[in-house]
């Protein structure tokens, strides 16, 4: 099964290796991607999990080319979640540093893309030379509207609840917001990205069944991909598969 999904999630998915054609009524716009398994990938190597790590971050413009050429709208990847320093200290400035460099390396590559990145998190703990990437890496797409490629760095989906809750109870302390007036509309207004809509497609490689915290509010009426893939090994193709497989369950659905 190496590399392919898992059998209850593809009885019907073709194994594309150029994109489908979805129509436009099947085709998921937002599509989130957990990048998972470059600790497994580098075992299966002997090498560190940092050169595990190394080799997922490499795959971030394989992916933001996969959905370009499928006319996916929008990209959510974790990248780094709340939960991850409880990882060893090694492991976490490992990633720090990576994360740093890797988003020089690629800003870029992305911006020529037409790609528009956006980071999603929590200051807090993330490394300066970190939080300055990506605000660089903002700054200089801001203007793309081809793709959209929110990462979601020191992400953590209750946390980001949380601060929205917080931001409301303030305004209603404050007498701007009648309690009554907050609805769902008003919660999404205030999470990270407060024009994202809902997400459709969820997609976890590495064969880990979860969602780890993962956008809880936007994936609420999401159809779930697991992938046995590793990360690191993440093709278009991987994506596209995902894609058919929405629309086929869409389709079944009645569109
Ligand atoms: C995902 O790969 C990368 C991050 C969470 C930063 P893992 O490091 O979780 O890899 P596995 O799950 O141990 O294989
Ligand atoms: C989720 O993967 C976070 C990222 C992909 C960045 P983890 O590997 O950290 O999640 P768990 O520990 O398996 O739930
Ligand atoms: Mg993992």
């Amino acid at each position: 099964m190496a590399g392919g999904t898992l059998p209850a999630t593809n009885a019907t998915a073709p194994h594309p290796d150029s994109p489908p054609r979805i129509p436009a009524g099947l085709l998921p716009r937002r599509v989130a991607v957990a990048m998972d398994g470059n600790g497994r990938w580098a075992r299966e190597r002997g090498l560190s999990r940092s050169e595990g790590h190394r080799a997922g971050a490499g795959r971030l413009p394989e992916l933001a080319r996969a959905a370009l050429e499928v006319g996916v709208e929008q990209v959510l990847v974790y990248g780094f979640s709340t939960e991850n320093w409880r990882r060893s200290p090694q492991e976490v400035s490992g990633l720090m540093r990576l994360a740093g460099q890797a988003l020089g390396a690629q800003r870029a590559e992305l911006h020529a893309m037409g790609v528009r990145v956006r980071w999603s998190g929590r200051p807090g703990r993330l490394w300066k030379g970190v939080i300055g990437e990506l605000r660089a890496t903002e700054e200089l797409t801001r203007d793309n509207q081809r793709l959209t490629l929110d990462l979601c760095v020191n992400y953590g989906g209750q946390a980001e609840l949380v601060d929205a809750v917080a931001a409301i109870a303030r305004q209603v302390g404050a007498g701007t917001l009648r309690p009554e007036a907050v609805d769902e509309a008003v919660v999404a207004r205030h999470l990270y990205q407060g024009d994202s809509g809902d997400v459709e497609l969820f997609l976890r490689p590495s064969g880990e069944r979860r969602t780890s915290n993962f956008l809880p509010w936007q994936l609420a009426h999401a159809e779930l991909v697991f992938m046995e893939v590793l990360w690191p090994d993440f093709e278009r193709r991987h994506l596209w598969e995902a894609v058919q497989i929405y629309a086929d369950r869409h389709k079944r659905r009645g569109g």
